[in-house]
């Protein structure tokens, strides 16, 4: 037998103005969309902006409804808004936000496991990591190379022995 260890690496900043300019757009894009969240029931407004290799960026924010769990995350909305709008156009990163009415959120939020998981459908479709650049209304800022950091040992296309593109 053999014990195996997976690590994950992330990188913090101390606030949004020490990342790069296209990150900070980003982000800058990812909170616009968390303010047109249609979240009545949580109140908790999630934006996701995702950067694509032919410098296109998309929002998308989570849409709830009363049938509680047929609500969606931004951040799959705003990938499968990718994948819908520029099929075979590879996703380069993604940032998520938060806000809410309720309280402050002064940490970045990560991404719910299957969002994760949608995520990581999309590094592997296109070949190619992510950067995820997560925060919240303030404060520290996570980054990660790729959802991997997120999600390890997964379960992909290969799994199943199919080619996705
Ligand atoms: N939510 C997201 O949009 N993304 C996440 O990563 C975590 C949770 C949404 C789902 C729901 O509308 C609300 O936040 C509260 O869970």
């Amino acid at each position: 037998m053999k014990r195996i260890q997976i690590t994950s690496e992330f990188t913090e900043f101390e606030n949004v103005n020490e990342l790069s300019p296209d990150d900070q757009k980003l982000v800058e894009e990812a909170r616009l969309s968390a303010n047109k969240a249609y979240a009545p029931y949580s109140r908790f407004q999630v934006g996701a902006a995702v950067a694509l290799e032919n410098g296109k960026i998309l929002r998308g924010n989570n849409q709830e409804n009363a049938s509680y769990p047929i609500g969606l995350c931004a951040e799959r909305v705003a990938i499968f808004a990718a994948g819908a709008n520029f099929p075979g156009v590879k996703i380069s990163a993604i940032a998520v936000t938060a806000s809410s009415d309720q309280f402050h959120i002064d940490k970045p939020i990560t991404p719910c496991g299957a969002c994760r998981q949608a995520i990581a459908e999309y590094e592997h479709r296109y070949h190619g990591p992510i950067r995820l650049i997560l925060v919240g209304e303030t404060g520290k800022v996570l980054v990660s190379d790729s959802i991997r950091s997120f999600l390890p040992y997964q379960f992909t296309a290969d799994d199943l022995q199919v080619k996705t593109s």
